[in-house]
């Protein structure tokens, strides 16, 4: 283990090294200044320091350069309020000089090894805490605001229908139109529902595939067909190249239905009208690529790297279509359960292309 000693009187260094000759593993290396320390001993693996020379501003300078090392602060006697003020600047303890022993000092060292650790293991889960609070909140806020527009549809149409009742003034015809908006509205309700299960259970890494051999080439004329009223509404061409006509695959044809069904829908999605979808398919060493390929609005650089992320959003759809943020997020669970990955490349205004690949063996 080293050590390093930031120490500016020389007869307490003596001592300090005297003590420190009786234990092999330790490694002292010294400094008498806090400059020097950072300037020869800041891209070391330094383990410990014993700091003497303290003023609260030294030891914030110190905690900058070496992030995660315990300190420990050396006072003289009388010293202890403002060692206790040292131990509120993230010291981790402090030692009169006077009652320093050979003993103590390993004594001292592992407790402050040991108390650093557990300060680092409640920071870091202090900060994922934080995150998973603000995922949560950031959830919350797009789930209701995607619910309460159905939902007040509903609750708007049935009361005018009560009242209609109530006043024998119902209309076959607006009764039908009414009943189609609420079948509309609850549809959408339930698919936000089923979404957020789907996302809540995938995150909780339940994901389980049924694996079952299929010609993924059908699969993906599937789900093109099924995505086709959608496309031709935008006029937006879809295009699958020839290069393999068949190709028999080891998959949960289901999962990764969802997958294409997100990808080609997103290329739908953030493409303008009288624009094209290319896909392709071909194998490279033992994995099967799919590339789905747009012209549509592109992704800004700086929120390429977090789309894979739930509720990331980089742009608003073209169409008004609606836009949970959680596609990908799902698709690249479902992709890394298969063992493949995917990814993407965009560059806006011209287009994107994401790609996943599925291993053959
Ligand atoms: N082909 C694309 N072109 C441009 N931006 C895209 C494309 N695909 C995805 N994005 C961006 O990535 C974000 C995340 O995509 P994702 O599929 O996860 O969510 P979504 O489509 O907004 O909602 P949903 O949960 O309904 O899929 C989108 O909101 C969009 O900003
Ligand atoms: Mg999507």
């Amino acid at each position: 283990m080293k050590i390093l000693m930031i120490e500016d009187n020389y007869d307490d260094l003596a001592i300090l090294n005297e003590h420190f000759k009786k234990h092999k593993d330790y490694q002292v290396v010294h400094s008498d200044s806090l400059r020097k320390s950072v300037e020869n001993f800041s891209n070391e693996d330094i383990d410990l320091i014993f700091l003497d020379l303290y003023l609260p501003d030294t030891l914030i300078k110190l905690k900058s350069s070496f992030k995660s090392i315990p300190i420990i602060i050396l006072t003289e006697i009388n010293d202890a309020e403002l060692a206790v003020k040292a131990l509120n600047y993230g010291a981790q303890d402090y030692i009169e000089k006077q009652d320093l022993t050979a003993s103590n000092l390993i004594r001292i060292i592992k407790y402050s090894i040991e108390r650093n650790k557990n300060m680092k293991e409640i920071e870091n889960m202090n900060i994922k805490l934080i995150e998973l609070n603000s995922k949560k909140n950031e959830f919350l806020s797009i789930a209701s605001h995607d619910l309460r527009t159905p939902l007040s549809t509903i609750y708007t149409l049935s009361e005018m229908l009560l009242t209609q009742l109530e006043n024998d003034e119902i209309k076959p015809e607006k009764l039908s139109k009414s009943l189609n908006m609420i079948n509309d509205s609850s549809r959408k309700i339930l698919d936000l529902v089923n979404y957020f299960l789907d996302i809540s259970r995938i995150e909780s890494e339940e994901i389980e595939l049924s694996i079952k051999k299929i010609d993924y080439i059908q699969l993906i004329h599937e789900v093109v067909s099924i995505l086709s009223n959608l496309s031709e509404k935008k006029s937006i061409h879809i295009k699958i190249e020839k290069s393999i006509e068949s190709i028999m695959v080891m998959i949960d044809a289901g999962k990764i239905e969802q997958v294409l069904n997100n990808i080609i829908t997103n290329g739908i999605k953030y493409s303008r009208e009288n624009s094209s979808i290319t896909i392709n398919v071909y194998t490279k060493s033992d994995f099967l690529i799919t590339t789905i390929t747009d012209t549509g609005i592109g992704i800004p650089e700086n929120k390429i790297g977090e789309l894979f992320n739930p509720y990331k959003r980089a742009n608003k759809p073209t169409g008004g279509e609606k836009s949970i943020g959680l596609g990908l997020a799902i698709a690249k669970k479902i992709i890394q359960a298969h063992n493949g990955e995917i990814g993407v490349s965009s560059i806006q205004e011209k287009g994107s292309t994401f790609y996943f690949s599925l291993p053959l063996k």
